[in-house]
């Protein structure tokens, strides 16, 4: 194959009884079946609440099953739970071993590598990393192996949260720790990183659509395929809008396309909690 083209999705946040999410991510479905690319990512939060709710991760599963195109998956901080910062406020659901192994259950993996058209795709669980449970240890274990023998090939990652806001200099920051892959797994990361060439890092999360280059890996933050937050709860970094980015590899080189499926609507999340609790 000498090119692949590949979809990431993000933040889709489904769940049975939030039928305008389900509709958003039926738009999604109809361009995904209308420009058939060789494989889908979701980068994380598939599922609306997947800590306390099993269901809403299984009603995630369905729908990306249903996708006429094979699909690969990360876990979000809405799928099994959130990373501890050293210094940001406690997460309401810390990320833990069950909940780990719950999401891989449903799901099938929290991380994967594989190669197309002269490129190494990785994807990590973010969630995990300073949490200091087994499996986080493991997965930096495995890492460390999979960049051994990339043999040169230009990498792509995907991830749930972004490293970092602009560059890897970055303080961490209170108010945003929990946006970011927490210190000092992100400097760990980035020095296993810096061994590969790296061109790609394409993350979700924070429901803001983003590209910019550091060096020479390029950054790109996938919008939410569901909802948006407004600038009374989340600063503006981006650009707020749902919708999705299609990747097309070739031998050393790629292209970006920002892309919002016909009839993908800009859901608040207000308007989601509120259909939520009623
Ligand atoms: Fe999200
Ligand atoms: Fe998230």
């Amino acid at each position: 194959m000498t090119q692949f083209r590949l979809t990431q999705i993000s933040d889709t946040h489904l769940a049975r009884r939030l039928q305008l999410l389900t509709d958003n991510f039926d738009h999604v479905r109809a361009h995904i079946d209308a420009t058939r690319p060789d494989i889908v990512v979701n980068s994380g939060d598939l599922s609306f609440d997947g800590p306390t709710s099993r269901k809403d991760l299984e009603f995630a599963k369905s729908l990306h099953e249903a996708l006429p195109v094979p699909c690969r998956y990360l876990p979000g901080n809405h799928d099994l739970g959130d990373n501890p910062t050293a210094i940001g406020p406690v997460p309401p659901h810390p990320a833990t071993e069950p909940l780990r192994q719950n999401f891989i259950d449903v799901i099938g993996e929290d991380r994967w590598r594989f190669e197309e058209a002269g490129w190494c795709f990785i994807g990590l669980n973010s969630l995990i990393m300073n949490t200091g449970i087994e499996s986080e240890a493991e997965q930096f274990d495995w890492l460390a192996s999979e960049l051994g023998r990339v043999n040169g090939k230009p990498v792509a990652l995907f991830i749930h949260k972004p490293l970092f806001l602009n560059t890897p200099g970055d303080p961490e920051l209170e108010s945003s720790a929990i946006r970011y892959v927490p210190q000092p797994r992100r400097q760990q990361l980035i020095e296993m990183l810096g061994k590969v060439n790296l061109r790609l890092i394409a993350s979700g999360h924070v429901h803001q659509r983003r590209d910019f280059t550091f060096g020479h890996t390029r950054h790109v933050w996938a919008p939410s395929a569901a909802f948006k937050i407004s600038e009374a709860r989340q600063e503006l970094i981006g650009i707020k809008e749902c919708g999705l980015v299609e990747y097309r590899f070739a031998s050393d080189s790629f292209e970006v396309r920002h892309v919002k499926a016909q009839g993908q609507i800009d859901i608040d999340l207000d308007d989601v909690l509120k259909a939520s609790k009623s």
